[in-house]
Protein backbone atom coordinates (compact mmCIF):
# COMPACT_ATOMS: atom_id res chain seq x y z
CA UNK A 1 0.00 0.00 0.00
CA UNK A 2 3.05 2.42 1.06
CA UNK A 3 3.93 1.93 -2.74
CA UNK A 4 0.86 2.84 -4.08
CA UNK A 5 0.87 5.87 -2.13
CA UNK A 6 3.94 6.28 -3.30
CA UNK A 7 2.84 5.99 -7.02
CA UNK A 8 -0.55 8.19 -6.72
CA UNK A 9 1.77 11.30 -5.01
CA UNK A 10 3.57 10.65 -8.05
CA UNK A 11 1.01 11.08 -10.37
CA UNK A 12 3.52 9.18 -12.86
CA UNK A 13 0.69 6.66 -13.76
CA UNK A 14 2.14 5.92 -17.51
CA UNK A 15 5.53 4.41 -17.47
CA UNK A 16 8.11 6.22 -16.06
CA UNK A 17 10.44 5.24 -12.54
CA UNK A 18 8.19 3.29 -11.01
CA UNK A 19 7.81 0.91 -14.50
CA UNK A 20 11.83 1.15 -15.29
CA UNK A 21 12.63 -0.14 -11.36
CA UNK A 22 10.39 -3.07 -11.85
CA UNK A 23 11.63 -3.21 -15.33
CA UNK A 24 15.15 -3.53 -14.07
CA UNK A 25 14.39 -5.32 -10.61
CA UNK A 26 12.77 -8.24 -12.74
CA UNK A 27 15.35 -8.43 -15.42
CA UNK A 28 17.91 -8.91 -12.32
CA UNK A 29 15.24 -11.40 -10.96
CA UNK A 30 15.01 -13.77 -13.78
CA UNK A 31 18.51 -13.56 -15.42
CA UNK A 32 17.44 -11.23 -18.50
CA UNK A 33 19.71 -8.79 -19.94
CA UNK A 34 16.20 -6.73 -21.08
CA UNK A 35 12.39 -6.39 -19.68
CA UNK A 36 10.12 -4.18 -21.28
CA UNK A 37 6.65 -4.17 -19.13
CA UNK A 38 3.55 -4.77 -20.74
CA UNK A 39 -0.44 -4.58 -19.99
CA UNK A 40 -0.70 -8.11 -20.12
CA UNK A 41 0.87 -11.77 -20.91
CA UNK A 42 -1.12 -12.01 -24.22
CA UNK A 43 0.14 -8.04 -24.85
CA UNK A 44 3.78 -8.66 -24.64
CA UNK A 45 3.51 -11.86 -26.34
CA UNK A 46 2.05 -9.68 -29.55
CA UNK A 47 4.63 -7.22 -29.16
CA UNK A 48 7.50 -9.82 -29.56
CA UNK A 49 6.07 -11.50 -32.68
CA UNK A 50 5.67 -8.15 -34.12
CA UNK A 51 9.35 -6.96 -33.35
CA UNK A 52 10.22 -10.30 -34.76
CA UNK A 53 8.46 -9.16 -37.96
CA UNK A 54 6.00 -12.04 -38.55
CA UNK A 55 3.10 -11.21 -40.34
CA UNK A 56 0.72 -12.59 -42.94
CA UNK A 57 2.47 -15.38 -45.21
CA UNK A 58 3.88 -16.47 -41.65
CA UNK A 59 3.58 -19.12 -39.35
CA UNK A 60 4.52 -20.12 -35.72
CA UNK A 61 4.92 -23.57 -34.57
CA UNK A 62 3.27 -23.94 -30.46
CA UNK A 63 1.57 -27.21 -29.27
CA UNK A 64 -2.72 -27.14 -28.95
CA UNK A 65 -2.54 -27.65 -24.93
CA UNK A 66 -2.01 -23.97 -23.58
CA UNK A 67 -4.06 -21.39 -22.82
CA UNK A 68 -5.80 -19.66 -26.26
CA UNK A 69 -3.68 -16.80 -26.15
CA UNK A 70 -0.88 -18.57 -27.35
CA UNK A 71 -1.70 -19.50 -30.68
CA UNK A 72 -4.80 -16.75 -30.45
CA UNK A 73 -1.75 -14.14 -30.69
CA UNK A 74 -0.54 -16.04 -33.79
CA UNK A 75 -3.64 -16.03 -35.19
CA UNK A 76 -4.06 -12.02 -34.70
CA UNK A 77 -1.06 -11.76 -36.54
CA UNK A 78 -2.17 -12.61 -39.70
CA UNK A 79 -0.07 -15.60 -38.93
CA UNK A 80 -0.57 -19.41 -39.27
CA UNK A 81 -0.44 -21.03 -35.62
CA UNK A 82 0.80 -24.63 -36.13
CA UNK A 83 0.48 -27.25 -33.65
CA UNK A 84 3.00 -30.37 -32.43
CA UNK A 85 1.37 -32.69 -29.63
CA UNK A 86 2.86 -32.64 -26.46
CA UNK A 87 4.51 -35.37 -24.04
CA UNK A 88 2.52 -37.55 -21.78
CA UNK A 89 4.40 -37.03 -18.59
CA UNK A 90 4.98 -33.12 -19.00
CA UNK A 91 2.38 -32.14 -21.33
CA UNK A 92 5.04 -29.77 -22.46
CA UNK A 93 5.90 -29.13 -26.56
CA UNK A 94 7.51 -32.71 -27.54
CA UNK A 95 10.90 -32.03 -29.49
CA UNK A 96 10.31 -35.76 -30.85
CA UNK A 97 6.71 -34.45 -32.74
CA UNK A 98 8.73 -31.26 -33.22
CA UNK A 99 11.51 -32.89 -35.10
CA UNK A 100 9.01 -35.34 -36.92
CA UNK A 101 6.74 -32.15 -37.99
CA UNK A 102 9.56 -29.81 -39.67
CA UNK A 103 11.07 -32.77 -41.07
CA UNK A 104 7.73 -33.77 -43.13
CA UNK A 105 7.64 -30.17 -44.61
CA UNK A 106 8.28 -28.36 -48.09
CA UNK A 107 11.04 -25.64 -48.14
CA UNK A 108 11.03 -22.60 -49.96
CA UNK A 109 14.10 -21.88 -52.32
CA UNK A 110 15.81 -20.24 -49.05
CA UNK A 111 15.44 -23.06 -47.06
CA UNK A 112 12.92 -21.69 -44.90
CA UNK A 113 10.34 -24.76 -44.14
CA UNK A 114 6.76 -24.32 -45.26
CA UNK A 115 3.10 -25.35 -43.70
CA UNK A 116 0.88 -27.67 -46.06
CA UNK A 117 -0.43 -23.95 -46.95
CA UNK A 118 2.75 -22.69 -48.12
CA UNK A 119 3.47 -20.53 -45.24
CA UNK A 120 6.51 -19.91 -43.95
CA UNK A 121 7.51 -21.16 -40.76
CA UNK A 122 9.59 -18.32 -38.40
CA UNK A 123 9.17 -19.32 -35.10
CA UNK A 124 8.98 -21.81 -32.32
CA UNK A 125 6.84 -21.03 -29.38
CA UNK A 126 6.92 -23.95 -26.67
CA UNK A 127 5.01 -23.24 -23.67
CA UNK A 128 6.22 -23.90 -19.85
CA UNK A 129 3.52 -25.14 -19.12
CA UNK A 130 2.05 -25.30 -15.37
CA UNK A 131 5.71 -23.91 -14.41
CA UNK A 132 7.64 -26.47 -15.71
CA UNK A 133 10.25 -26.33 -18.52
CA UNK A 134 10.14 -27.29 -21.74
CA UNK A 135 13.12 -29.42 -23.19
CA UNK A 136 14.89 -26.35 -24.66
CA UNK A 137 18.53 -27.89 -25.63
CA UNK A 138 16.16 -30.05 -27.99
CA UNK A 139 13.94 -28.11 -29.32
CA UNK A 140 17.08 -25.10 -29.62
CA UNK A 141 18.74 -27.89 -31.36
CA UNK A 142 16.15 -28.35 -33.75
CA UNK A 143 15.07 -24.58 -34.55
CA UNK A 144 18.67 -23.88 -35.36
CA UNK A 145 19.13 -26.68 -37.59
CA UNK A 146 15.73 -25.04 -39.45
CA UNK A 147 17.06 -21.43 -38.91
CA UNK A 148 14.00 -20.80 -37.26
CA UNK A 149 13.30 -18.20 -33.78
CA UNK A 150 12.09 -19.55 -30.40
CA UNK A 151 10.47 -16.98 -28.37
CA UNK A 152 9.16 -19.28 -24.41
CA UNK A 153 5.69 -18.82 -23.21
CA UNK A 154 6.68 -18.48 -19.67
CA UNK A 155 3.66 -16.74 -18.96
CA UNK A 156 3.30 -19.74 -16.13
CA UNK A 157 6.60 -20.03 -14.96
CA UNK A 158 7.98 -17.01 -13.22
CA UNK A 159 10.98 -18.27 -11.05
CA UNK A 160 11.09 -21.57 -12.48
CA UNK A 161 14.57 -22.71 -13.84
CA UNK A 162 15.95 -25.06 -16.62
CA UNK A 163 19.24 -27.45 -16.64
CA UNK A 164 20.65 -28.21 -19.90
CA UNK A 165 23.58 -27.39 -22.08
CA UNK A 166 24.78 -23.86 -20.64
CA UNK A 167 23.86 -25.11 -16.65
CA UNK A 168 20.86 -24.13 -15.08
CA UNK A 169 18.82 -20.98 -16.20
CA UNK A 170 15.63 -19.26 -15.50
CA UNK A 171 12.74 -19.50 -17.54
CA UNK A 172 12.61 -17.10 -19.81
CA UNK A 173 16.45 -16.47 -20.24
CA UNK A 174 16.57 -19.89 -22.18
CA UNK A 175 15.78 -18.48 -25.91
CA UNK A 176 15.80 -15.33 -27.03
CA UNK A 177 12.75 -13.75 -26.05
CA UNK A 178 10.37 -14.43 -23.92
CA UNK A 179 6.86 -13.59 -22.14
CA UNK A 180 5.26 -13.77 -18.66
CA UNK A 181 2.15 -12.84 -17.29
CA UNK A 182 1.42 -10.83 -14.11
CA UNK A 183 -2.39 -11.93 -14.44
CA UNK A 184 -4.04 -11.90 -10.32
CA UNK A 185 -4.50 -16.01 -10.47
CA UNK A 186 -0.43 -15.89 -11.54
CA UNK A 187 2.17 -16.81 -9.15
CA UNK A 188 3.32 -13.57 -9.20
CA UNK A 189 0.04 -11.88 -9.78
CA UNK A 190 -1.03 -8.21 -10.32
CA UNK A 191 -3.65 -5.99 -9.30
CA UNK A 192 -5.13 -6.31 -12.49
CA UNK A 193 -3.71 -7.30 -15.81
CA UNK A 194 -0.15 -7.30 -16.69
CA UNK A 195 3.04 -9.18 -18.26
CA UNK A 196 6.47 -8.73 -19.25
CA UNK A 197 8.33 -8.95 -22.06
CA UNK A 198 12.17 -10.07 -21.88
CA UNK A 199 14.75 -10.89 -24.65
CA UNK A 200 18.91 -10.74 -24.82
CA UNK A 201 19.66 -8.48 -27.51
CA UNK A 202 19.44 -4.94 -27.09
CA UNK A 203 18.27 -3.35 -30.64
CA UNK A 204 15.38 -6.42 -30.21
CA UNK A 205 14.52 -4.49 -26.72
CA UNK A 206 14.48 -1.11 -28.02
CA UNK A 207 12.20 -2.30 -30.88
CA UNK A 208 9.95 -4.07 -28.06
CA UNK A 209 9.43 -0.85 -26.14
CA UNK A 210 8.80 0.73 -29.72
CA UNK A 211 6.01 -1.76 -30.39
CA UNK A 212 4.44 -1.35 -26.99
CA UNK A 213 4.11 2.00 -27.38
CA UNK A 214 2.37 2.51 -30.88
CA UNK A 215 5.57 1.93 -33.13
CA UNK A 216 6.67 5.10 -31.87
CA UNK A 217 10.22 6.23 -31.67
CA UNK A 218 9.95 10.19 -31.37
CA UNK A 219 6.05 11.79 -30.23
CA UNK A 220 3.84 11.40 -32.82
CA UNK A 221 6.52 9.86 -35.43
CA UNK A 222 5.44 6.06 -36.16
CA UNK A 223 8.11 3.80 -37.74
CA UNK A 224 6.06 0.85 -37.39
CA UNK A 225 2.29 0.20 -35.91
CA UNK A 226 1.97 -1.21 -32.63
CA UNK A 227 -0.39 -1.12 -29.83
CA UNK A 228 -0.85 0.82 -26.21
CA UNK A 229 0.57 -2.69 -24.63
CA UNK A 230 2.29 -0.77 -21.91
CA UNK A 231 2.35 -1.59 -18.32
CA UNK A 232 0.23 0.78 -16.28
CA UNK A 233 2.63 2.39 -13.55
CA UNK A 234 0.10 1.17 -10.28
CA UNK A 235 0.68 -2.65 -11.77
CA UNK A 236 4.48 -2.30 -11.59
CA UNK A 237 4.30 -0.57 -7.85
CA UNK A 238 2.09 -3.50 -6.73
CA UNK A 239 4.09 -6.46 -8.86
CA UNK A 240 7.98 -5.37 -8.05
CA UNK A 241 6.57 -4.88 -3.94
CA UNK A 242 5.31 -8.47 -4.20
CA UNK A 243 8.73 -9.63 -6.00
CA UNK A 244 11.31 -9.84 -3.09
CA UNK A 245 8.64 -12.41 -1.97
CA UNK A 246 8.51 -14.56 -4.96
CA UNK A 247 11.12 -17.63 -3.94
CA UNK A 248 9.57 -17.98 -0.75
CA UNK A 249 6.04 -18.58 -1.90
CA UNK A 250 7.60 -20.73 -4.93
CA UNK A 251 8.93 -23.14 -2.57
CA UNK A 252 5.51 -22.88 -0.60
CA UNK A 253 3.68 -24.24 -3.85
CA UNK A 254 6.71 -27.28 -4.09
CA UNK A 255 6.52 -28.08 -0.22
CA UNK A 256 2.94 -28.56 -0.88
CA UNK A 257 3.32 -30.12 -4.17
CA UNK A 258 5.24 -32.64 -2.35
CA UNK A 259 2.85 -32.96 0.68
CA UNK A 260 -0.01 -34.11 -2.32
CA UNK A 261 2.38 -36.77 -3.78
CA UNK A 262 3.15 -38.33 -0.06
CA UNK A 263 -0.45 -38.30 1.21
CA UNK A 264 -1.90 -39.87 -2.13
CA UNK A 265 0.71 -42.62 -1.54
CA UNK A 266 0.00 -42.89 1.99
CA UNK A 267 -4.16 -43.25 1.48
CA UNK A 268 -3.82 -45.56 -1.66
CA UNK A 269 -4.67 -43.44 -4.35
CA UNK A 270 -2.40 -43.53 -6.47
CA UNK A 271 -4.85 -46.24 -8.50
CA UNK A 272 -6.99 -43.72 -9.15
CA UNK A 273 -4.92 -40.56 -9.73
CA UNK A 274 -1.43 -39.72 -10.82
CA UNK A 275 0.41 -36.39 -9.90
CA UNK A 276 2.18 -34.12 -12.67
CA UNK A 277 5.70 -35.21 -13.08
CA UNK A 278 8.20 -34.85 -10.61
CA UNK A 279 11.28 -32.36 -11.52
CA UNK A 280 14.81 -34.38 -9.98
CA UNK A 281 15.80 -34.73 -6.46
CA UNK A 282 18.32 -32.65 -6.88
CA UNK A 283 17.13 -29.88 -8.91
CA UNK A 284 13.54 -28.69 -7.50
CA UNK A 285 13.34 -25.50 -8.70
CA UNK A 286 12.72 -27.35 -12.44
CA UNK A 287 9.19 -26.93 -11.00
CA UNK A 288 7.41 -23.85 -9.74
CA UNK A 289 4.07 -25.78 -9.37
CA UNK A 290 2.25 -22.87 -11.24
CA UNK A 291 -1.06 -25.22 -11.29
CA UNK A 292 -0.82 -28.86 -9.48
CA UNK A 293 -2.31 -30.81 -12.37
CA UNK A 294 -3.43 -34.24 -11.76
CA UNK A 295 -4.87 -37.32 -13.84
CA UNK A 296 -8.05 -38.65 -12.89
CA UNK A 297 -10.12 -41.48 -13.34
CA UNK A 298 -13.62 -40.68 -13.90
CA UNK A 299 -12.30 -37.14 -13.76
CA UNK A 300 -15.35 -35.26 -14.54
CA UNK A 301 -17.46 -37.11 -11.92
CA UNK A 302 -14.75 -36.50 -9.53
CA UNK A 303 -14.68 -32.39 -10.01
CA UNK A 304 -18.31 -33.04 -9.24
CA UNK A 305 -17.85 -34.45 -5.84
CA UNK A 306 -15.29 -32.26 -4.97
CA UNK A 307 -17.08 -28.95 -5.88
CA UNK A 308 -20.11 -30.70 -3.81
CA UNK A 309 -17.49 -30.85 -0.78
CA UNK A 310 -16.01 -26.98 -1.82
CA UNK A 311 -13.08 -27.85 -3.37
CA UNK A 312 -12.06 -25.27 -6.02
CA UNK A 313 -10.59 -27.50 -9.10
CA UNK A 314 -10.36 -26.61 -12.54
CA UNK A 315 -9.79 -27.86 -16.02
CA UNK A 316 -6.80 -26.73 -18.02
CA UNK A 317 -8.34 -27.09 -20.83
CA UNK A 318 -10.92 -28.59 -21.76
CA UNK A 319 -10.47 -28.27 -25.16
CA UNK A 320 -7.35 -28.90 -26.94
CA UNK A 321 -6.80 -25.55 -29.54
CA UNK A 322 -6.40 -27.69 -32.74
CA UNK A 323 -10.63 -28.41 -31.71
CA UNK A 324 -11.64 -24.94 -30.98
CA UNK A 325 -14.39 -23.23 -33.29
CA UNK A 326 -12.47 -20.36 -34.17
CA UNK A 327 -9.78 -22.19 -35.25
CA UNK A 328 -11.89 -24.71 -37.49
CA UNK A 329 -10.41 -23.18 -40.61
CA UNK A 330 -6.94 -24.86 -39.92
CA UNK A 331 -8.12 -27.66 -40.73
CA UNK A 332 -7.23 -30.09 -37.54
CA UNK A 333 -9.35 -32.96 -36.43
CA UNK A 334 -9.81 -35.20 -33.29
CA UNK A 335 -7.04 -37.73 -33.34
CA UNK A 336 -4.46 -35.01 -34.90
CA UNK A 337 -3.04 -34.47 -31.34
CA UNK A 338 -3.84 -37.42 -29.04
CA UNK A 339 -1.19 -36.69 -26.33
CA UNK A 340 -3.49 -33.24 -25.82
CA UNK A 341 -6.46 -34.45 -26.52
CA UNK A 342 -6.35 -37.34 -23.80
CA UNK A 343 -5.00 -34.85 -21.36
CA UNK A 344 -8.02 -32.28 -21.47
CA UNK A 345 -10.50 -35.46 -20.57
CA UNK A 346 -8.25 -36.60 -17.72
CA UNK A 347 -6.38 -33.59 -15.76
CA UNK A 348 -7.68 -31.29 -13.36
CA UNK A 349 -6.04 -28.68 -11.28
CA UNK A 350 -6.16 -28.76 -7.63
CA UNK A 351 -5.59 -26.09 -5.26
CA UNK A 352 -1.88 -25.31 -4.28
CA UNK A 353 -1.65 -21.68 -3.79
CA UNK A 354 1.28 -20.95 -1.25
CA UNK A 355 -0.82 -20.23 1.94
CA UNK A 356 -2.48 -23.30 1.77
CA UNK A 357 -2.65 -24.92 5.21
CA UNK A 358 -1.88 -28.70 5.70
CA UNK A 359 -5.09 -28.72 7.04
CA UNK A 360 -6.52 -27.54 3.98
CA UNK A 361 -4.57 -29.85 1.91
CA UNK A 362 -5.40 -33.13 3.60
CA UNK A 363 -8.98 -32.34 3.30
CA UNK A 364 -8.50 -31.90 -0.06
CA UNK A 365 -7.19 -35.24 -0.08
CA UNK A 366 -9.87 -37.01 1.66
CA UNK A 367 -12.59 -35.64 -0.52
CA UNK A 368 -10.99 -37.20 -3.01
CA UNK A 369 -10.46 -40.38 -0.95
CA UNK A 370 -14.12 -39.78 -0.35
CA UNK A 371 -15.22 -40.02 -4.05
CA UNK A 372 -12.98 -43.19 -4.72
CA UNK A 373 -13.46 -45.14 -1.94
CA UNK A 374 -17.34 -44.79 -1.42
C1 LIG B 1 0.39 -20.22 -21.00
C2 LIG B 1 -0.16 -18.82 -21.04
N1 LIG B 1 0.14 -18.02 -22.08
C3 LIG B 1 -0.30 -16.76 -22.14
C4 LIG B 1 -1.10 -16.23 -21.15
C5 LIG B 1 -1.64 -14.84 -21.35
O1 LIG B 1 -1.39 -13.99 -20.28
P1 LIG B 1 -2.43 -12.83 -19.91
O2 LIG B 1 -3.63 -13.45 -19.29
O3 LIG B 1 -1.65 -11.99 -18.92
O4 LIG B 1 -2.75 -12.08 -21.13
C6 LIG B 1 -1.43 -17.01 -20.04
C7 LIG B 1 -2.20 -16.50 -18.90
O5 LIG B 1 -3.34 -16.31 -18.81
C8 LIG B 1 -0.96 -18.34 -20.00
O6 LIG B 1 -1.27 -19.14 -18.97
Amino acid sequence: MSAVSRLFASQQFILGAAVEDFERAFAAEVGCAHAVGMSSGTDAQLAILMALGIGAGDAVITTPYTFFATAGCIHRMGAEPVFVDVEEASLNMDPARLAEYLAGCAKAEDGTPLTRRGRRIRAIAPVHLFGMCCRMDEIAGIAESYGLAVTEDAAQAVGAAYRGERGVVPAGAIAESAWFSFFPTKNLGGAGDGGMAVCRDESFAERLRMVRNHGMEKRYYHRQVGGNFRLDALQAAVIHAKLPHLGEWNAGRRRHAASYRKAFSAVGLTEFVTPPVAPPADFESAHIYHQFVIRAKDRDALMVHLQQEGIGCAIYYPVPLHLQECFADLGYRTGDFPVAERASAETVALPIFPELTEAELEAVVAAISGFYFR
